[in-house]
Parts: structure tokens; sequence; C-alpha cells
């Protein structure tokens, strides 16, 4: 199936957004445990897209590497970027009024996460979880 794109402009939107994966998880057998964590890792990073990036999209779809299939979902913006990211990823770190926890709890979650962000550019966050 094609990789989908939403964007990622209102609360409702961070809502179809784990439908989307809720439905891919479960395509690719992802235990319910799993299944949950990758739901929860978009919704924290959606959530990270609309508060800090200003808006942006979230890219969802299935790939296979090595005879497993996962759940991969893209997360961009072009927002002000992540000006340090070991800051960011840090637990309890938060610029604004959060727990401080999205990035780094969404890294434990998810077998594969890549973090790319440039000042004054914006910011691209790409995780998957591998089925069995
Ligand atoms: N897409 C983004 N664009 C710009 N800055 C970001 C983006 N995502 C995260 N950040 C920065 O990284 C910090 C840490 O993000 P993280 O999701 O870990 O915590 P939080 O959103 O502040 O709180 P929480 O997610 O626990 O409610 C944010 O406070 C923000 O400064
Ligand atoms: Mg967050």
């Amino acid at each position: 199936m094609a990789p989908q794109t939403y964007a990622v402009a209102h609360n409702r939107d961070v809502v179809h957004i784990r439908q989307a994966v809720r439905v891919l998880a479960q395509q690719c057998r992802l235990s319910l445990v799993d299944q949950t964590k990758m739901i929860t890792a978009a919704s924290e990073l959606a959530r990270n897209t609309l508060v800090y990036g200003g808006g942006g999209t979230a890219t969802t779809g299935l790939v296979r590497k090595a005879g497993r299939q996962g759940v991969a979902a893209v997360f961009a913006d072009e927002g002000p970027g992540i000006p340090d990211v070991d800051l960011a990823m840090t637990d309890g770190w938060t610029s604004g009024g959060g727990m401080g926890l999205g990035l780094s709890g969404t890294r434990r979650l998810v077998d594969e996460f890549e973090l790319v962000t440039e000042t004054g550019v914006g910011t691209t966050v790409t995780i998957i979880k591998w089925g069995r």
C-alpha cells in the first residue's frame, strides 16, 4: 500500500494519524503492546509538529527489510528547528510547558528513530516499529 500523507494542523489531525498508525500496526502484526507503543510515539511526535513546528505533515506506511514488515511514520515541519538536539532529547527538558518526555520517550518506544533538524529550516523525525 502506498504511503499516506496527512496534514498536522489541528488537534483532530492527531486523532486521524493515531487511527492510521493503528491500522498499519495491525496489518504488520505488531503485538498489542507494540501497537500501543507505536501509536503513543506517533501521537507525541504529531503533537510536537503541531505545537513547536507550527504544523506540518505526517506520512505513514508499511516498510520491509530483510523479510520483516514494519510501520513507519515521518513527521515533518518547516518550523524553527531544534537548536540543541541533545538537550531536547533529555528526559524532562522542555522549552515550553510540557513534561519534556515526548522525544526521549518516543525514542525508547520504537525500534528506529531519526531526528533531522536545522535552525530556521525545520524538523523531520522518522520512526519505525518492526512487526513479528
Ligand atoms: N518539531 C519541533 N520543532 C521545534 N522544536 C521542537 C520540535 N519537537 C520538539 N521540539 C523541542 O524539543 C523540546 C522537547 O520535546 P519533547 O516532546 O521531548 O517535550 P515537550 O513537548 O516539551 O513535552 P511533552 O512532550 O512531554 O509534553 C520541546 O520543548 C521543544 O523545545
Ligand atoms: Mg512533546
